[in-house]
C-alpha cells in the first residue's frame, strides 16, 4: 500500500471517526431489517424468503443511513429505524423490478443470483410489489400516534417513489433505451429514477427530528445532488468496475445501450459534473443548522466510493 505522508493526522483521525461511524449506523439498519422485515415462516412463506432474500443480501444501504444521519443532526426521541427500514424496502423493491428481464434484464444483485433468477419472475415481481406496500403499512403503523408525522413521511416518499419521480424516471429511462436523448433528458432520468428516494430519505429524517423550517427545503436539496452524483458515479462504476467489485454485472449500461452520463457526457466530463454537484451538496450543508459533519464526510465518501 502507498503512504500518503501529504496527509495529517486529523486527515486521517476524521476518515477513522468517519468510518466507524458509517459502519455503527449500517449495523443498526441491518438489525432494524432483521426485526422489521415480515418474517419468512409467515403465509405465503415463498414471498417472505423471497423479500427477506434481497433485503438481507447487503448493500450499501446508504437511504437509510442518510435517514438516520439526517435525524441526528437535531435528535429527537421519535425512533427513526421503521422509517429507515421503510426506504430501504422501497429501495429494494425498484432493484428487484428493475432486474427484471423486462427491465434490465441482469442476472447478479448484491452479490447474489437477483431475486427473478434465484426464485422465479412472478415471486419477483410480487416480492417487489409486496416490499413496496410493505414500505407505507410499516410508515403508518410505525407512527400511528404522531398522525402528522405519519402522513408527511408518506407523503414524502409515496411522491419520490411514484408516476412523477422514481417510477417516472424509470419509464423514461427505458424509453430512452437505444436512443439517444440530450443532456436535458438524462439528467430528468437521473434526478427521477435516483435522486428522488435519495432526497426523500434525507428529507424524511430530518421530519423526524422535528424539523420543518429552513431545514427541510434545505434537506431536499442537498439530496437531491447527493442522488445526481449518485447515479453519476454509478454510470461511471458501471463503466469502469468488475461484476465481482460491484456485486451486479458490469458493464450491463452498454449491453442494454442506455443513456448514461458517460455514453453522453464521457468519463471525464462525468467526473467534473459528480465533482460540482457534490461541492453543491456540501455548500448547502454546510447551511444546515445541527452537527452537519457525519453528512458532509458522507456526501464527499460517495463521489469517492468504488462499489
Ligand atoms: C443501485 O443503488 C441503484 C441505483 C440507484 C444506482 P445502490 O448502489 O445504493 O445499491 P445497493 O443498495 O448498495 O445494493
Ligand atoms: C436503477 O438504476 C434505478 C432504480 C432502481 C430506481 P440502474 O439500472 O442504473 O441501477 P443498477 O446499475 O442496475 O443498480
Ligand atoms: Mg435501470
Ligand atoms: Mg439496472
Ligand atoms: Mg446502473
Amino acid at each position: 500500500m502507498i503512504v500518503d505522508f501529504s496527509r495529517t493526522l486529523e486527515q486521517d483521525q476524521h476518515d477513522m471517526i468517519f468510518k466507524e461511524t458509517f459502519e455503527v449506523y449500517q449495523k443498526q439498519v441491518e438489525a432494524g431489517i432483521g426485526k422489521w422485515t415480515p418474517p419468512v415462516e409467515e403465509r405465503p412463506s415463498t414471498l417472505h424468503r423471497a423479500m427477506r432474500y434481497s433485503m438481507e443480501a447487503g448493500g450499501k444501504r446508504i437511504r437509510p443511513v442518510l435517514l438516520l444521519a439526517g435525524h441526528d443532526l437535531y435528535p429527537s426521541p421519535i425512533d427513526p429505524m421503521p422509517a429507515a427500514v421503510a426506504v430501504e424496502c422501497l429501495h429494494t423493491y425498484s432493484l428487484i423490478h428493475d432486474d427484471l428481464p423486462a427491465m434490465d434484464d441482469s442476472d447478479l444483485r448484491r452479490g447474489r443470483p437477483a431475486c427473478h433468477v434465484q426464485f422465479d419472475e412472478a415471486t419477483a415481481v410480487l416480492a417487489g410489489d409486496a416490499l413496496m406496500t410493505y414500505a407505507f403499512s410499516l410508515l403508518s403503523e410505525a407512527y400511528a400516534d404522531r398522525p402528522d408525522l405519519a402522513v408527511a413521511l408518506i407523503r414524502e416518499l409515496s411522491e419520490a417513489a411514484g408516476s412523477r419521480k422514481l417510477i417516472g424516471g424509470q419509464m423514461a429511462d427505458i424509453i430512452h433505451e437505444k436512443n439517444d436523448c440530450t443532456a436535458e433528458e438524462l439528467d430528468f432520468i437521473h434526478l427521477n429514477k435516483t435522486a428522488a428516494l435519495i432526497s426523500a430519505s434525507l428529507s424524511m429524517g430530518v421530519m423526524l427530528s422535528g424539523q420543518d423550517g429552513e431545514n427541510l427545503p434545505l434537506a431536499r436539496r442537498v439530496g437531491s445532488n447527493i442522488g445526481l452524483a449518485f447515479q453519476i458515479i454509478d454510470d461511471i462504476l458501471d463503466a469502469t468496475s468488475t461484476s465481482e467489485n460491484l456485486g451486479k454485472i458490469a458493464g450491463q449500461d452498454t449491453i442494454n445501450d442506455k443513456n448514461t452520463y458517460v455514453k453522453l457526457h464521457g468519463l471525464d466530463k462525468s467526473r467534473e459534473r459528480a465533482r460540482e454537484v457534490t461541492t453543491e451538496a456540501v455548500k448547502d450543508c454546510q447551511k444546515m443548522k445541527g452537527d452537519t459533519r457525519f453528512l458532509i464526510a458522507l456526501i464527499e465518501w460517495l463521489e469517492h466510493r468504488i462499489n
